[in-house]
């Protein structure tokens, strides 16, 4: 059976995340977040921060005027905590709801749903001087803060996700010394996956009283480990990655194999009593983001004493991590577009009453931005001839549609990025956006896959 077209409602979109993008890191009342600190201090490659990145706290129109040209039907941004509670416990700063109200506004005056992430890893440094994610409290203020944002943008926004890849917000911050605050704790990380558990569970709550769109819906991203390899250690890295964030938030429980395998590095005396029936709250959609996939094979070492030293994948010490087979991206990442069909009909098979949606797929490439001329216009233009992404880009709309046809009831498909951006650790080294941004300059210059994507949405047709 082929799928010519995608069903009316189905969100074809782009994503950003707000430190990635907005810079005006000292304006408006903004206070420093953990990206600030780690990137500061000097964590990044090339010493990179976000202070100014794309500009789109100023340029939003011009990114939004993008946004029309494309023809998406939604926009994935995320709101940045450091400018709506700047102070502990202190009040709303209003000018921070302004910005994004603007551009919801103007989303919404040019027929774009908005779709805002709540937490993309900017969390205000106050709260990260108080233990960060170890502290059982920062669920509660992330939670009163998005009852701030939902007060304000309640009846326009379209989706909600509570927390964008809690993997990296925990793993990569507690467990290892790859993200902010890069603590490099090992099993530690368990403690922060368990809060941001809470927070995902107390911000659906939070969202479900404040909202008062009736058509709204809310979500999570996660980021699973799809793993290929030895069928033992891939179950383990599924235990680990995925399934302590799908079975509590979607399930209501830990596995008790978790703590079977976590003994000795970890006793979960951080859950509590409750928590998990408030973890476990209704959810509209379920966000996934893809990008390839790991090879893992058990490596021979015993599995107990476990490591507690600085790791970002605690209790799977006897576990080793493979290279994969290429071709790999600018990231070092494989491509296998297979691997975003066997997530997707997975996570259908084992959690079928939800919804899903991409909420990031796209590829980092060596950009190079040429300027020629064309003949018929007779003028130079800038182009990037990216082909690299659109082929990727192609191969993994093609995965979706191969899912869908399998049965996943697929809602939507957002390509990451909009702009290239911060990238994280990588700093503005790594390019993923649809349009180039020259960062000297802040001019944004649409890049093939610009064109390319523009031109699939028009179709509402996947690739075949
Ligand atoms: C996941 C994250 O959500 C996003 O912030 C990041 O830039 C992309 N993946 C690419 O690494």
């Amino acid at each position: 059976m082929t799928l010519p077209t995608v069903p009316d409602d189905f969100m074809f979109g782009t994503a950003t995340a707000s430190y990635q993008i907005e810079g005006a890191a000292d304006e408006d009342g903004r206070c420093l977040s953990i990206w600030d600190t780690f990137s500061h201090a000097g964590h990044t490659v090339n010493g990179d921060t976000g202070d100014v990145a794309t500009d789109s706290y100023h340029r939003y129109k011009e990114d939004i005027a993008l946004l029309k040209d494309l023809g998406v039907d939604s926009y994935r941004f995320s709101v940045a905590m450091p400018r709506i509670v700047p102070t502990e416990g202190g009040p709303t700063n209003e000018k921070g709801l302004d910005f994004y109200e603007r551009v919801v506004d103007e989303l919404l005056a040019n027929g774009i749903k908005p779709c805002a992430t709540l937490y993309h890893w900017d969390l205000p440094q106050y709260l990260g001087d108080q233990g960060g994610w170890l502290n059982r409290d920062t669920a509660y203020r992330v939670a009163d803060y998005s009852r701030r944002v939902a007060e304000r943008l309640g009846d326009r926004v379209d989706t909600w996700i509570t927390l964008n890849e809690p993997w990296c917000s925990s793993y990569l911050s507690y467990g290892g010394t790859e993200h902010a605050p890069g603590l490099g704790g090992g099993p530690a990380a368990f403690e922060a996956v368990h809060h941001l558990n809470l927070a995902h569970g107390l911000m659906v709550q939070t969202l479900r009283d404040t909202v008062t769109n009736a058509a709204a819906k809310v979500a999570v991203t996660l980021n699973l480990q799809v793993n290929r390899g030895d069928a033992d250690a891939v179950h383990r890295t599924d235990l680990i990655g995925n399934r302590v964030f799908l079975d509590p938030m979607l399930r209501g429980y830990y596995p008790a194999e978790l703590f079977a395998v976590t003994r000795g590095i970890c006793d979960w005396s951080f859950v509590k009593d409750g928590d998990l029936e408030l973890i476990h709250q209704p959810i509209d959609l379920l966000g996934l983001n893809y990008y390839s996939t790991g090879r893992v094979a058990m490596s021979g070492r015993p599995q107990f004493p476990q490591s507690t030293a600085a790791s970002t994948f605690p209790g799977c010490s006897d576990i080793d991590w493979l290279p994969t087979d290429g071709p790999h991206t600018e990231m070092g990442w494989n491509i296998d577009p297979d691997g975003l069909y066997d997530m997707l009909v997975r996570v259908h098979n084992d959690y079928p009453e939800y919804p899903l949606f991409i909420t990031e797929n796209g590829m980092a490439c060596p950009d190079v931005l040429v300027e020629e001329t064309v003949p018929t216009a007779g003028e130079a233009v800038k182009a990037v001839h990216d082909h690299d992404r659109i082929d990727y880009l192609t191969k993994h709309f093609d995965a979706a549609r191969r899912a869908m046809e399998a049965g996943v009831p697929l809602a939507g498909y957002f390509v990451w990025s909009l702009l290239d951006n911060f990238e994280w650790a990588f700093g503005y080294t790594k390019r993923f956006g649809i349009t180039y941004v020259d960062y000297e300059t802040q001019e944004r210059t649409p890049k093939d896959s610009f064109k390319w994507y523009r031109r699939l949405i028009a179709s509402r047709e996947l690739p075949v």
